[in-house]
Protein backbone atom coordinates (compact mmCIF):
# COMPACT_ATOMS: atom_id res chain seq x y z
CA UNK A 1 0.00 0.00 0.00
CA UNK A 2 1.12 3.50 -0.61
CA UNK A 3 0.48 6.59 1.52
CA UNK A 4 0.56 9.49 0.35
CA UNK A 5 0.87 12.86 1.96
CA UNK A 6 0.41 15.87 0.15
CA UNK A 7 0.76 19.68 1.72
CA UNK A 8 -2.00 21.95 0.96
CA UNK A 9 -0.40 25.25 -0.98
CA UNK A 10 -1.15 29.09 -0.63
CA UNK A 11 -0.71 31.10 -3.95
CA UNK A 12 0.03 34.28 -5.64
CA UNK A 13 1.34 35.87 -1.97
CA UNK A 14 -0.12 39.11 -2.94
CA UNK A 15 1.95 40.51 -5.97
CA UNK A 16 3.15 37.19 -7.05
CA UNK A 17 0.31 36.29 -9.41
CA UNK A 18 0.29 33.22 -11.05
CA UNK A 19 4.18 32.28 -9.57
CA UNK A 20 4.64 32.63 -5.97
CA UNK A 21 3.87 29.54 -3.85
CA UNK A 22 4.09 28.61 0.21
CA UNK A 23 3.04 24.81 1.03
CA UNK A 24 1.48 24.33 4.71
CA UNK A 25 2.33 21.93 7.04
CA UNK A 26 -1.64 20.93 6.18
CA UNK A 27 -2.02 16.80 4.74
CA UNK A 28 -4.06 15.98 2.36
CA UNK A 29 -3.43 11.76 2.77
CA UNK A 30 -3.99 9.62 -0.12
CA UNK A 31 -3.84 5.81 -0.06
CA UNK A 32 -3.34 3.26 -3.01
CA UNK A 33 -3.69 -0.41 -2.90
CA UNK A 34 -4.86 -3.32 -4.69
CA UNK A 35 -8.63 -4.80 -4.12
CA UNK A 36 -9.04 -8.58 -4.96
CA UNK A 37 -12.40 -8.05 -6.36
CA UNK A 38 -11.10 -6.29 -9.06
CA UNK A 39 -13.05 -3.36 -8.64
CA UNK A 40 -11.73 0.21 -9.27
CA UNK A 41 -12.61 2.18 -6.08
CA UNK A 42 -11.79 6.23 -4.78
CA UNK A 43 -13.83 7.23 -1.82
CA UNK A 44 -12.74 10.40 -0.06
CA UNK A 45 -13.75 11.43 2.76
CA UNK A 46 -13.73 15.25 4.19
CA UNK A 47 -12.33 15.51 7.97
CA UNK A 48 -15.17 15.21 9.61
CA UNK A 49 -15.04 11.98 8.40
CA UNK A 50 -17.76 12.74 5.88
CA UNK A 51 -17.87 10.85 2.39
CA UNK A 52 -17.89 13.66 -0.23
CA UNK A 53 -18.89 12.60 -3.25
CA UNK A 54 -17.77 14.86 -6.00
CA UNK A 55 -19.77 14.77 -10.16
CA UNK A 56 -16.93 12.55 -12.72
CA UNK A 57 -16.07 15.60 -14.34
CA UNK A 58 -15.32 17.54 -11.12
CA UNK A 59 -12.65 14.31 -10.00
CA UNK A 60 -9.36 15.67 -11.03
CA UNK A 61 -8.15 11.68 -9.35
CA UNK A 62 -10.40 10.07 -12.09
CA UNK A 63 -8.96 13.02 -14.47
CA UNK A 64 -5.20 12.62 -13.68
CA UNK A 65 -5.09 8.64 -14.08
CA UNK A 66 -6.67 9.01 -17.46
CA UNK A 67 -3.86 11.20 -18.57
CA UNK A 68 -1.20 8.95 -16.98
CA UNK A 69 -3.32 6.12 -18.63
CA UNK A 70 -2.76 8.01 -22.46
CA UNK A 71 1.27 7.45 -21.83
CA UNK A 72 1.36 4.62 -19.78
CA UNK A 73 -1.44 2.35 -20.45
CA UNK A 74 0.47 -0.76 -20.67
CA UNK A 75 1.68 -0.42 -16.88
CA UNK A 76 -1.17 1.04 -15.18
CA UNK A 77 -3.83 -1.52 -14.18
CA UNK A 78 -7.39 0.63 -12.59
CA UNK A 79 -9.30 -3.25 -12.39
CA UNK A 80 -8.63 -3.39 -8.41
CA UNK A 81 -7.19 -0.51 -7.96
CA UNK A 82 -8.30 1.52 -4.35
CA UNK A 83 -7.95 4.92 -3.50
CA UNK A 84 -8.77 6.54 -0.48
CA UNK A 85 -8.21 10.19 -0.02
CA UNK A 86 -8.45 12.08 3.20
CA UNK A 87 -9.19 15.83 2.93
CA UNK A 88 -7.69 17.81 5.78
CA UNK A 89 -9.07 21.03 4.64
CA UNK A 90 -12.31 22.13 1.96
CA UNK A 91 -12.12 22.29 -1.46
CA UNK A 92 -12.13 25.32 -3.70
CA UNK A 93 -11.02 27.80 -0.89
CA UNK A 94 -7.49 29.08 -2.13
CA UNK A 95 -5.44 26.20 -0.43
CA UNK A 96 -4.08 24.36 -3.51
CA UNK A 97 -6.66 21.56 -3.52
CA UNK A 98 -6.73 21.10 -6.94
CA UNK A 99 -2.86 20.62 -7.75
CA UNK A 100 -2.97 18.26 -4.50
CA UNK A 101 -5.17 15.82 -6.13
CA UNK A 102 -3.14 15.99 -9.16
CA UNK A 103 0.36 15.65 -7.70
CA UNK A 104 -0.96 13.18 -5.05
CA UNK A 105 -2.44 11.22 -7.52
CA UNK A 106 0.51 10.86 -9.77
CA UNK A 107 2.90 10.12 -7.04
CA UNK A 108 0.74 7.45 -5.81
CA UNK A 109 0.07 5.82 -9.46
CA UNK A 110 3.72 6.52 -10.06
CA UNK A 111 4.57 4.46 -6.99
CA UNK A 112 2.06 1.81 -6.94
CA UNK A 113 2.96 0.77 -10.59
CA UNK A 114 6.67 1.39 -10.29
CA UNK A 115 6.66 3.91 -13.44
CA UNK A 116 9.88 5.25 -12.31
CA UNK A 117 8.86 8.87 -13.29
CA UNK A 118 11.14 11.46 -12.09
CA UNK A 119 10.01 14.74 -10.36
CA UNK A 120 10.50 16.72 -13.44
CA UNK A 121 7.97 14.17 -15.04
CA UNK A 122 5.62 14.49 -12.45
CA UNK A 123 5.65 18.27 -13.01
CA UNK A 124 5.15 18.24 -16.99
CA UNK A 125 2.15 15.62 -16.31
CA UNK A 126 0.86 17.99 -13.57
CA UNK A 127 1.29 21.16 -15.91
CA UNK A 128 -0.53 19.30 -18.25
CA UNK A 129 -3.72 19.04 -16.05
CA UNK A 130 -3.67 22.24 -14.39
CA UNK A 131 -2.02 25.17 -16.14
CA UNK A 132 -0.61 27.36 -13.75
CA UNK A 133 2.34 25.76 -11.56
CA UNK A 134 2.57 27.88 -8.63
CA UNK A 135 0.35 25.12 -6.24
CA UNK A 136 2.05 22.25 -7.92
CA UNK A 137 6.08 23.21 -7.27
CA UNK A 138 5.67 23.83 -3.27
CA UNK A 139 3.00 20.63 -2.90
CA UNK A 140 6.38 18.39 -4.48
CA UNK A 141 8.86 20.59 -3.13
CA UNK A 142 7.80 22.38 -0.06
CA UNK A 143 8.95 25.98 1.26
CA UNK A 144 8.19 29.71 -0.16
CA UNK A 145 8.54 28.87 -4.40
CA UNK A 146 9.13 31.26 -7.31
CA UNK A 147 7.90 29.50 -10.40
CA UNK A 148 8.60 30.83 -13.71
CA UNK A 149 6.69 29.46 -17.14
CA UNK A 150 8.62 31.25 -20.03
CA UNK A 151 8.56 29.74 -23.93
CA UNK A 152 6.56 26.96 -22.13
CA UNK A 153 9.56 26.15 -20.01
CA UNK A 154 8.95 26.12 -16.62
CA UNK A 155 11.76 26.73 -13.70
CA UNK A 156 11.56 27.17 -10.37
CA UNK A 157 13.14 28.26 -7.08
CA UNK A 158 12.35 27.04 -3.39
CA UNK A 159 13.40 28.95 -0.18
CA UNK A 160 13.11 27.19 3.12
CA UNK A 161 11.27 29.48 5.27
CA UNK A 162 12.38 30.08 9.08
CA UNK A 163 10.30 27.78 11.10
CA UNK A 164 9.98 31.34 12.72
CA UNK A 165 7.09 32.19 10.57
CA UNK A 166 4.01 31.50 12.13
CA UNK A 167 1.06 30.69 9.40
CA UNK A 168 -3.15 31.43 10.23
CA UNK A 169 -5.63 30.32 7.69
CA UNK A 170 -9.13 32.39 8.04
CA UNK A 171 -10.94 29.76 6.10
CA UNK A 172 -14.58 30.93 5.42
CA UNK A 173 -17.62 29.22 4.46
CA UNK A 174 -17.31 30.31 1.07
CA UNK A 175 -16.45 28.31 -1.80
CA UNK A 176 -14.87 29.74 -5.12
CA UNK A 177 -14.14 28.76 -8.11
CA UNK A 178 -10.65 29.66 -9.48
CA UNK A 179 -11.39 29.45 -12.90
CA UNK A 180 -14.25 31.80 -12.42
CA UNK A 181 -11.87 34.47 -10.01
CA UNK A 182 -9.80 34.18 -13.22
CA UNK A 183 -12.63 35.57 -15.21
CA UNK A 184 -12.44 38.69 -12.86
CA UNK A 185 -9.37 39.84 -13.83
CA UNK A 186 -9.18 40.75 -17.52
CA UNK A 187 -6.86 40.37 -19.80
CA UNK A 188 -4.84 43.96 -20.02
CA UNK A 189 -3.22 45.33 -16.41
CA UNK A 190 -2.18 49.29 -16.23
CA UNK A 191 1.24 49.82 -16.58
CA UNK A 192 2.01 51.14 -13.10
CA UNK A 193 -0.37 48.42 -11.26
CA UNK A 194 2.67 46.35 -13.26
CA UNK A 195 5.72 47.86 -11.92
CA UNK A 196 4.72 48.29 -8.14
CA UNK A 197 3.72 44.75 -8.68
CA UNK A 198 6.80 43.86 -9.44
CA UNK A 199 8.43 46.22 -7.00
CA UNK A 200 6.40 44.33 -4.27
CA UNK A 201 6.95 40.95 -5.35
CA UNK A 202 10.90 41.48 -5.69
CA UNK A 203 10.41 43.06 -1.36
CA UNK A 204 8.71 39.85 -0.10
CA UNK A 205 11.15 37.64 -2.15
CA UNK A 206 13.84 39.62 0.02
CA UNK A 207 11.65 39.20 3.02
CA UNK A 208 11.72 35.49 2.94
CA UNK A 209 15.17 35.49 2.34
CA UNK A 210 16.31 37.62 5.27
CA UNK A 211 13.49 36.11 7.61
CA UNK A 212 12.11 39.96 7.91
CA UNK A 213 7.93 39.84 8.06
CA UNK A 214 8.44 43.82 7.97
CA UNK A 215 9.87 43.48 4.32
CA UNK A 216 7.15 41.26 3.15
CA UNK A 217 4.57 43.28 4.53
CA UNK A 218 5.95 46.15 2.68
CA UNK A 219 5.65 44.58 -0.55
CA UNK A 220 1.85 42.68 0.31
CA UNK A 221 -0.25 45.07 -1.58
CA UNK A 222 -0.91 43.55 -4.74
CA UNK A 223 -2.63 46.12 -7.50
CA UNK A 224 -3.64 43.28 -9.90
CA UNK A 225 -5.95 40.71 -9.17
CA UNK A 226 -7.07 41.08 -5.39
CA UNK A 227 -9.44 43.67 -5.11
CA UNK A 228 -10.84 42.61 -8.38
CA UNK A 229 -11.59 38.91 -7.02
CA UNK A 230 -12.56 40.01 -3.64
CA UNK A 231 -15.79 42.17 -5.32
CA UNK A 232 -17.21 38.28 -5.72
CA UNK A 233 -18.20 38.69 -2.55
CA UNK A 234 -19.27 41.61 -0.74
CA UNK A 235 -18.31 40.47 3.19
CA UNK A 236 -15.02 39.07 2.12
CA UNK A 237 -14.42 42.43 0.94
CA UNK A 238 -15.58 44.48 3.66
CA UNK A 239 -13.12 41.76 6.02
CA UNK A 240 -10.32 42.32 4.00
CA UNK A 241 -10.79 46.14 4.10
CA UNK A 242 -11.53 46.00 8.04
CA UNK A 243 -8.10 43.87 8.75
CA UNK A 244 -5.98 46.19 6.39
CA UNK A 245 -6.89 48.99 9.12
CA UNK A 246 -6.47 46.44 12.08
CA UNK A 247 -3.40 43.93 11.54
CA UNK A 248 0.04 45.16 10.98
CA UNK A 249 1.54 41.62 9.91
CA UNK A 250 1.20 40.42 6.25
CA UNK A 251 -1.99 38.53 4.98
CA UNK A 252 -2.83 37.69 1.33
CA UNK A 253 -5.76 36.00 -0.24
CA UNK A 254 -4.65 32.47 -0.42
CA UNK A 255 -4.81 31.45 -4.25
CA UNK A 256 -8.01 32.90 -5.74
CA UNK A 257 -9.96 32.37 -1.98
CA UNK A 258 -11.95 32.79 -0.49
CA UNK A 259 -9.28 31.65 2.33
CA UNK A 260 -7.27 34.73 3.50
CA UNK A 261 -3.57 33.56 4.96
CA UNK A 262 -1.88 35.81 7.77
CA UNK A 263 2.14 35.54 8.23
CA UNK A 264 3.05 36.34 12.54
CA UNK A 265 5.96 35.89 14.35
CA UNK A 266 4.48 37.09 17.89
CA UNK A 267 1.99 36.02 19.89
CA UNK A 268 -1.22 36.38 17.70
CA UNK A 269 -3.71 36.04 20.32
CA UNK A 270 -5.16 39.35 19.96
CA UNK A 271 -4.80 39.65 16.77
CA UNK A 272 -7.20 36.21 16.52
CA UNK A 273 -9.83 37.61 18.56
CA UNK A 274 -9.82 41.33 16.00
CA UNK A 275 -9.84 39.10 13.09
CA UNK A 276 -12.68 36.65 14.96
CA UNK A 277 -14.66 39.78 15.54
CA UNK A 278 -14.78 41.23 12.18
CA UNK A 279 -15.67 38.50 10.87
CA UNK A 280 -18.63 37.94 13.84
CA UNK A 281 -19.81 41.60 13.24
CA UNK A 282 -20.00 40.61 8.90
CA UNK A 283 -21.55 37.40 9.35
CA UNK A 284 -19.32 35.60 8.00
CA UNK A 285 -18.76 31.79 9.11
CA UNK A 286 -15.37 30.48 9.37
CA UNK A 287 -13.05 28.64 11.29
CA UNK A 288 -8.98 29.37 11.95
CA UNK A 289 -6.27 27.16 11.30
CA UNK A 290 -2.65 27.56 13.09
CA UNK A 291 0.10 26.41 10.52
CA UNK A 292 3.66 26.26 9.82
CA UNK A 293 5.06 26.58 6.08
CA UNK A 294 6.07 23.02 5.16
CA UNK A 295 9.58 21.95 4.20
CA UNK A 296 10.11 19.30 2.01
CA UNK A 297 7.17 19.12 0.33
CA UNK A 298 5.39 15.62 -1.04
CA UNK A 299 5.97 12.59 2.04
CA UNK A 300 5.66 9.47 0.15
CA UNK A 301 5.84 5.93 2.08
CA UNK A 302 4.97 2.22 1.56
CA UNK A 303 3.08 0.51 4.00
CA UNK A 304 1.99 -2.79 5.15
CA UNK A 305 -1.06 -3.47 4.17
N1 LIG B 1 -2.43 31.57 -9.34
C1 LIG B 1 -3.71 30.94 -9.47
C2 LIG B 1 -4.78 31.98 -9.43
C3 LIG B 1 -3.95 30.02 -8.30
O1 LIG B 1 -4.65 32.87 -8.60
O2 LIG B 1 -5.73 31.91 -10.19
C4 LIG B 1 -4.26 28.69 -8.75
O3 LIG B 1 -3.11 28.07 -9.28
Amino acid sequence: MIKVKVPATSANLGPGYDSFGLALNLFNVYTFSQRKDKKFNISIKDSNNQIINLKKKNNLILKTISKMKDCYSDKIETKGLNIEVKLNYPLDRGLGSSANAIIGTLCGINELFSLKLSKKKIIDLALKIEGHPDNIVPALHGGFTISQIEEGHLYYEKFFVSPKINVLLFIPNLEIKTKDARKMIGAKINIDDASQNIANASLITAGFIKNDLNLIKKGSKDYIHQQKRLSLNNKLKKFFDEISKNIDTPFFLSGSGSTIIFLFKKDFTKKEEIIKNIAKDLGIVNYLIETKVNKQGIIINEVGD
